[in-house]
């Protein structure tokens, strides 16, 4: 049997679309990624998300009308999602079904890849970034964006109020952001071991109270 792609449950079904919606009601969550896409590549880029969920992030990316932009998900119903969403923005993305650490692209068929709020979740972290680094072309740039494994308290309060959801859903969000989500993500160090054992030596890892950016070089 091939080896599960993600840690814990899955994102299909109800969760999925849970998760579509409650993001959804913040779709100016995704500004800062845009723009700090648009630091790194320039207009003509082929972008590739990995992992993009309901997708909104290269919707948001494709709308900009700068870029080629793939999107690579394990989750069928995040696939379905996003595609149905990319056809109601009326723009194009190549959602495809996929696991992070086994890609279904060329060597060096990308000059610029973002992976948002997904990479604790891979199971094989090692193998994702040799994977993130082979599908980038020579000197391409990474950038990975996910929850530390030590958030502060009032960081992970600020930013799901930010979110604006029903009371449910923020005291759900709440709970998995402080409990058994931080728990799957990396420190500052276990990151920086992850990236040597994926022959990684040009990068720069920045924390903020609440995430890990890690921006890397192919
Ligand atoms: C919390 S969601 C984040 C979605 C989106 N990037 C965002 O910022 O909202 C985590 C995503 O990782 C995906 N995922 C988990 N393991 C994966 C793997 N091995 N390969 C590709 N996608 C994976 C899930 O299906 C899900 O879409």
């Amino acid at each position: 049997m091939m080896a599960k792609g993600y840690k814990g449950i899955g994102m299909e079904g109800p969760i999925a679309r849970w998760y579509a919606a409650s993001n959804g009601r913040a779709p100016d969550r995704y500004d800062d990624q845009v723009v700090k896409v648009r630091e790194y590549a320039r207009p003509g880029a082929e972008i590739l998300e990995v992992a993009p969920g309901p997708g909104y992030l290269s919707i948001a990316l494709a709308r900009t009308g700068d870029y080629t932009v793939t999107g690579l998900d394990i989750s069928e119903t995040f696939v379905e999602i996003a595609r149905a969403k990319a056809a109601e923005a009326g723009v194009e993305v190549d959602f495809r079904i996929g696991n992070a650490s086994a890609m279904p692209f060329d060597d060096g068929s990308f000059d610029f890849l973002i992976c948002c709020a997904a990479f604790k979740n891979f199971s094989d972290p090692a193998g994702a970034l040799r994977e993130m680094r082979r599908v980038l072309r020579p000197g391409g740039h990474g950038f990975i964006l996910d929850l530390r494994r030590d958030p502060s308290k009032q960081a992970v309060d600020a930013d799901v109020a930010r979110m604006g959801l029903g009371t449910v859903s923020r005291a759900f969000t709440r709970f998995a952001l402080r409990s058994f989500l931080p728990r799957r993500a990396y420190t500052k160090a276990q990151f920086e071991g992850l990236l040597a054992s994926a022959g990684c030596t040009s990068y720069d890892i920045r924390q903020s109270p609440l995430t890990l950016e890690v921006e890397f070089r192919a």
